[in-house]
């Protein structure tokens, strides 16, 4: 096993950790890190990847969508490629390594490839994708998902809280919703996609390890929901006859809680609500707000949507307010690759590292791009489990390993 040759043995982690930095000042918000997708500081954010690439002497460009896209071409440029990569853009008030952990780890890889003076057998891609937070309209992993020729035009339509349709947003970032086609991958053409991301959970540090191989990604739905009801002076309206809004919003969003626990491998959130007209002696009109369910079994996952659209509608028939629910996601649980897993285990084993499988209760565009080559995905610890949150953090030591893993993942791949 040839292992970098390095000043120090952080040289990669060191490496990781500086692009994660440079990457975590661009943000729409001046004291805390949100980058949306299409947003100014994606765009920037985006421009800096590119340079990052550029530097390592890919040939890169920005796509119609926003992926940042770097190539490297191998001895026979028309191998099939493999891919590394994940997303750049944030969920609101993020950690700065979900996502962009992936992307400099495949740049890393690519500059320590240079230094090795390994020319891979093949080509290989580094992507940088834009919109698998799925945070500011109501997509799901659009921009991956074009690369297997999946974008839903219907996304160009959606709109952010704002009423900025992606259409507009896109125009404005510099895309170019007349090319998504041009995205679309030949199948034929790409072995495997390799994604790197923290946890996002305890069980990497709960068994002391570095970094685990995903065994399989959990299904997740998403829907828009809104309850209307009627404004009313909150002084002279009596309570027997009010159609109070958010007091029916909050009793759905209990029920949607208890569906949710009911299993130990289903989980349900609501994570953003909206009160209108939102006045302290106004009774509520409506509340928009949103659902988002997972589980590893797409069939259990579908039934406990269904409960708890039921008892949603419930409540607001109980309640005389009108319930509309707009589902927009409903990603299916994605096995990784037997084979790539395979690669992962035996790099494990030659580096010492215990091969431990985690399922992943996050989604990542590792899903999308399962549709386009076989993919696999690989976990780096992170401290408490925590994530899309400030205090998401890892160490260089872990960034380290990973990065050492990918390489030689990598240089088995393309050998
Ligand atoms: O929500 C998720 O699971 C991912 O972070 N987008
Ligand atoms: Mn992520
Ligand atoms: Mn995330």
């Amino acid at each position: 096993m040839t292992h970098i040759p390095t000043t120090d043995d952080l040289s990669l982690g060191r490496r990781a950790m500086a692009l994660l930095d440079l990457l975590a000042q661009h943000s729409d918000e001046p004291t805390r890190l949100t980058r949306l997708y299409l947003s100014a500081a994606h765009r920037r954010a985006a421009e800096a990847t590119l340079a990052f690439m550029k530097d390592a002497g890919l040939d890169a460009h920005i796509d119609p969508l926003g992926t940042v896209v770097g190539r490297l071409e191998g001895a026979n440029p028309e191998a099939p490629a493999l891919l590394i990569g994940s997303h750049i853009d944030t969920v609101v008030d993020a950690g700065r390594y979900d996502g962009t952990l992936g992307v400099v780890l495949g740049i890393v890889v690519i500059e320590a490839l240079r230094q090795l003076r390994i020319a891979p057998s093949c080509p290989i891609e580094i992507v940088a994708f834009g919109d698998e937070e799925n945070a500011r309209f109501p997509t799901n992993l659009s921009t991956s998902q074009a690369f297997s020729g999946r974008y839903d035009p219907a996304w160009l339509d959606g709109k952010d809280q704002d009423g900025v349709t992606l259409r507009k947003a896109l125009a404005a970032f510099g895309g170019d919703p007349a090319r998504i086609d041009a995205i679309k991958r030949d199948r034929a053409r790409y072995r495997g996609y390799l994604e790197v991301h923290i946890e996002q959970g305890p069980r990497l540090e709960a068994t002391g390890n570095p970094v685990g191989i995903v065994s399989a990604i959990t299904g997740i739905s998403r829907a828009r929901m809104a309850v209307t009801g009627e404004a009313g002076h909150a002084g002279t309206v009596p309570m027997n006859i009010r159609r109070d809004a958010l007091a029916a919003a909050a009793e759905m969003m209990v029920a949607i809680e208890r569906t949710g626990a009911t299993r130990l491998d289903t989980v349900a959130t609501v994570g953003a609500a909206q009160v209108h007209p939102g006045a302290i002696n106004v009774i509520p009109a409506r509340v928009d707000f949103t659902l988002d369910a997972r589980a590893p079994n797409d069939a259990v996952r579908h039934a406990m949507m269904a409960d708890m659209i039921a008892e949603c509608e419930s409540v607001a028939q109980r309640r005389g307010v009108a319930l509309s629910l707009e589902p927009f996601m409903d990603s299916p649980a994605t096995p990784m690759d037997p084979g790539l897993i395979g690669i992962f285990e035996r790099t494990f084993a030659a580096l010492g590292l215990d091969p431990m499988r985690v399922a992943s209760g996050a989604g990542h565009d590792a899903v999308a791009m399962a549709a386009l080559c076989p993919s696999a995905m690989l976990f780096v610890r992170c401290k408490g489990g925590i994530s899309h949150n400030p205090a998401e953090s890892i160490t260089v030591e872990d960034a380290d390993v990973a990065a050492r893993v990918l390489v030689e993942v990598v240089k088995t791949i393309v050998a």
